[in-house]
């Protein structure tokens, strides 16, 4: 008996000695958010799956693949992508991030009326959006296996919850769009935050094969003057909560929290507006008014 407890001691202090001297970067904390339907809470602790445990999964497949090509979009999609971009490089951590312009709650939010297209789209017609605008591309056939794919993992990501179920986490994109930006601050600003990843001509940089690294920001590989990221209050916003980007040793993916507000926008003003591709279906947008102010044309 006493022989037990000195051992476990030891062992115990072994461990904690371990991890007192260890600098091992932990992983991230999966976070805990509420699950409300209609006015509801039906769930406390839902927390976004993990890709490891999909196998056994009667969608398994699809599922993967659908998470391939949502993280490899140019390698494996030339066709339909023209940017140097994929669709995570927007859609931060296999969009599983708080403000990271996640998809938890994709599968379920559509279809649903958008004021850009001014009517009711699909999820299809969402995705296809972001491939004409950020991938400054083309859209994928809704009947193929490509978008089977894609909707699959989105659908994934709401697995077990009820129909219409919306997760209590924040998708970003908001900040106080009365600050007023300036450029010159904010190029100073770029090249002491930005550069070094993104390049001083906003190029990005791919690796030896040809994958990309760091997605350009602007020029003609990044994403079309169409595309949500080319507003400067919605760049803004998303740059404020992921950029600079880094892991760190708790938290979530990506850093935040190191440029203010003003920061933000000053610098999203000044990389949105260097020259980028058209895109040629702008005339349709906004055909019932209301566009946003810092919409591009
Ligand atoms: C240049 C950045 C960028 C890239 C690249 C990009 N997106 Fe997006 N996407 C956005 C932004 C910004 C939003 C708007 C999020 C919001 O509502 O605040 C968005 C919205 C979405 C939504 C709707 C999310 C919701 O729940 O309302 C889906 C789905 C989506 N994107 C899928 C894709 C897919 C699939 C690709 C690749 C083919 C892609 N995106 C590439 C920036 C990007
Ligand atoms: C340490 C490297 C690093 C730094 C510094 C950094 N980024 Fe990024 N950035 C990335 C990576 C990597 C991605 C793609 C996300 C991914 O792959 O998970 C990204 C994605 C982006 C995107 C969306 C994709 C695109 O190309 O449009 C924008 C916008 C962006 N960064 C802006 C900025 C801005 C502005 C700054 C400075 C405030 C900044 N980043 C600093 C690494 C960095």
């Amino acid at each position: 008996m006493k022989y037990h407890k000195l051992l476990v001691l030891s062992m115990l202090s072994a461990a904690l000695a371990l991890t007192a001297c260890s600098d091992e970067v932990a992983p991230a904390k999966r976070k805990n958010y509420a699950v409300q339907v209609k006015e509801d809470i039906v769930k406390t602790d839902y927390q976004a799956p993990v890709l490891a445990n999909v196998v056994g999964h009667k969608n398994a497949d699809l599922i993967i693949y659908g998470s391939r090509l949502l993280n490899e979009t140019k390698r494996l999609l030339p066709e339909n992508v023209g940017a140097s971009m994929n669709c995570n490089s927007c859609h931060i951590a296999s969009g599983k991030e708080e403000k990271g312009a996640h998809y938890l709650n994709s599968f379920y939010a559509y279809p649903k009326k958008m004021p850009r297209a001014g009517k009711v789209i699909d999820l299809k017609a969402r995705i296809n959006g972001c491939f004409q605008r950020s991938m400054n591309g083309k859209p994928l056939d809704p009947n193929s296996k490509e978008m089977q794919a894609m909707i699959a993992y989105m659908e994934w990501l709401s697995e077990g919850l009820p129909k219409g179920a919306k997760i209590k986490s924040d998708i970003g994109g908001q900040i106080n769009t009365k600050l007023v930006p300036d450029t010159i601050r904010g190029e100073k600003l770029y090249s002491q935050h930005c550069a070094a990843c993104h390049g001083n001509n906003g190029e990005g940089l791919n690796d030896s094969r040809g994958n990309i690294v760091f997605p350009p920001l602007w020029g003609d590989h990044s994403f079309n003057i169409g595309a949500g990221m080319a507003r400067t209050y919605k760049a803004a916003a998303f740059i404020r909560d992921n950029m600079p980007m880094s892991v760190q040793k708790h938290g979530g993916w990506g850093q935040g929290a190191v440029l203010t507000d003003q920061d933000a926008v000053d610098i999203a003003e000044y990389f949105t507006h260097q020259p980028r591709p058209d895109f040629a279906g702008k005339v349709n947008d906004w055909p019932n008014g209301n566009k946003p102010k810092d919409a591009r044309y």
